[in-house]
């Protein structure tokens, strides 16, 4: 899975820390880790203050990456250029937002990102992160234990199937276990 964090976020901590919170750029990207290990799946991420980057990144998740968590930042109310790379990345991204942007300026109710993910997480701040990944993983995962075992990428492995509960006895077997019932004449 791919976690992009958009401008500014490498400020996280020392940034309005009573919007953003005291959790580090690093702190976010050390729980989402521990979480993807946990899940049994593999994480990259990476943060851009330039909006060209950001969208080389989501060209590459074209080829490299199943899924993708997103903090466009500011470029969420601005960029229309970032928006179609979510659309040419033809994987599931889910938008996450550290602050409740609604109880925020208006300029920031507008998402021009928000229409084309699969949905938005926000105002949890490192946890909107945690939530996100969760939700794309759920996603991508139950297709992929779906897959037969040999097909199954190897972080697959590590999530643990439910044992399938003992068969009931099917009502042939039951009925034979039973005293026969005299026929009707
Ligand atoms: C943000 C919200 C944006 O409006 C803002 O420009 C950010 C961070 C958030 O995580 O709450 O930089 O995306």
């Amino acid at each position: 899975m791919l976690v992009l964090h958009g401008p500014n976020l490498n400020l996280l901590g020392l940034r309005e820390p009573e919007i953003y919170g005291r959790d580090t750029l690093a702190d976010v990207d050390a729980a989402l880790e521990q979480l993807a290990d946990e899940l049994g799946i593999e994480v990259a991420c990476r943060q851009s203050n330039h909006e060209g980057e950001l969208i080389d990144w989501l060209h590459e998740a074209r080829e490299r990456f199943d899924g993708v968590v997103i903090n466009p930042a500011g470029f969420t109310h601005t960029s229309v250029a970032l928006r179609d790379a979510i659309v040419a990345s033809e994987k599931p991204c889910i938008e996450v937002h550290l602050s409740n942007v609604h109880k925020r300026e208006v300029f920031r109710h507008t998402s021009l990102t928000a229409a084309v993910c699969v949905g938005t997480v926000m105002g949890f701040g490192l946890q909107s992160y945690l939530l996100g990944l969760r939700a794309i993983a759920s996603r991508l995962l139950p297709a992929t234990l779906a897959a037969p075992a040999t097909a199954r990428p190897a972080t697959a492995a590590a999530i643990p199937v439910l044992p399938t509960p003992p068969a009931r006895a099917s009502r042939r077997t039951r009925g034979s276990r039973q005293p026969k019932r005299p026929r009707r004449t």
